[in-house]
């Protein structure tokens, strides 16, 4: 059977950020990623990872990744084996080491990589301490230490499969999206999210030289290095970005909006000695008002609608939008997590 030109055509690398990549690399992806779900459609058999294995190390829970991970390795002919940390000697950052621990990450991405063809991994949230830039931490530890790739399954910076699907689904909306108005909005939740989300999204949308705004209240701001890193791609592939403290003013004239909640990182180390969980939800709680209904998509340009999931019914967003707004993406990006990744893995891991 005759593979096709992408498989192995970027083989031993990681896939920790998008901004690792440059926009022809990840166009590159994105036409592995549409051609996989045209055969996945027609139920063309996809057979480029014969007998390779993908290691899932997740410590928080999943719906759409954990399952098109599994699903989209093994259908491309490979395994996929699940691993919680309580089935690991807990992998531990070197720091983390002293006085005890049984296992270093260093040992547990070398045993791995001696056994299968990539190691993926989620850790954010509790998992991470709530200490800004633990969770990219312990990835880029297993990425020095692995000789596999080693995949990004969200971390508290970065989420790219997320941004690839999502780009992937505005890609499908829109064919053209340079210059096209793309709003990355904070929405209230009750709970507690990490950056992850909003950073993979400003990066992504300036890569493809969207106009991007993004939009939050102040004391929401994500991280220095993110905006930086915006403007930058903004300058290099002929988009803009800003930034705006009032939701409606940026969704006026938008043809995208990715209305999505994260916790203001000033109450978590390091920007706060100890992590404060409760003055972070109760200065959440001001926001309710950042909420997508109707009124609010009746003020973009017929814009599309977008959102990871799982989205906060009633907090983020009304059902109406997800449900029976006729440009909602919400099960569009769902879906599409399967075929980039397979685009991912299939290029990746041979
Ligand atoms: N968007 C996303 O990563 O969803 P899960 O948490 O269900 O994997």
């Amino acid at each position: 059977m005759e593979m096709p030109k992408y498989v192995g055509s970027m083989r031993w690398k990681d896939f920790l950020n998008t901004q690792d990549y440059t926009q022809e690399e990840l166009t590159q992806i994105l036409d592995a990623a549409d051609d996989l779900k045209k055969k996945f459609k027609n139920r063309e058999p996809t057979p480029y990872l014969p007998g390779r294995t993908l290691f899932m190390i997740f410590y928080n829970r999943s719906l759409r990744t954990r399952n098109s991970f599994e699903a989209g390795v093994y259908q491309l002919g490979g395994h996929a084996h699940f691993l919680s940390p309580q089935d690991l000697y807990t992998p531990t950052l070197p720091e983390d080491m002293v006085p005890y621990a049984t296992e270093s990450i260093a040992d547990v991405a070398r045993v791995l990589s001696r056994m299968g063809d990539a190691i993926a991994i989620r850790i954010y949230g509790d998992a991470a301490k709530w200490t800004i830039g633990r969770g990219h931490r312990v990835m880029q530890e297993f990425a020095k230490w692995a000789e596999v790739p080693v995949l990004n399954m969200e971390d508290d910076l970065y989420h790219p499969f997320q941004a690839m699907a999502d780009i992937m689904a505005a890609r499908e909306a829109e064919r053209n999206l340079q210059g096209k108005k793309f709003v990355v909005s904070y929405a209230y939740s009750g709970g507690l999210k990490p950056l992850a989300v909003p950073q993979s999204e400003v990066l992504v949308t300036t890569q493809f030289g969207m106009d991007v705004v993004l939009a939050h209240p102040k004391g929401f701001e994500l991280e220095d290095n993110v905006i930086q890193a915006a403007k930058e791609n903004a300058d290099r592939y002929g988009g803009s970005f800003e930034v705006s403290y009032d939701m409606k003013e940026a969704f006026e004239g938008a043809n995208f909006v990715y209305p999505k909640a994260w916790s203001p990182k000033q109450f978590m180390p390091p920007y706060n000695a100890t992590v404060d969980k409760e003055s972070a939800t109760k200065h959440q709680d001001k926001y309710k008002s950042w909420l997508t209904d109707m009124g609010m998509i009746d003020v973009t340009d017929k814009a599309y609608y977008m959102h990871c999931g799982p989205a906060d019914r009633g907090q983020e967003v009304t059902d109406e939008v997800i449900d029976k707004y006729k440009c909602s993406l919400y099960f569009e990006e769902a879906e599409n997590r399967l075929h980039a990744q397979k685009a991912v893995m299939a290029m990746f891991m041979p």
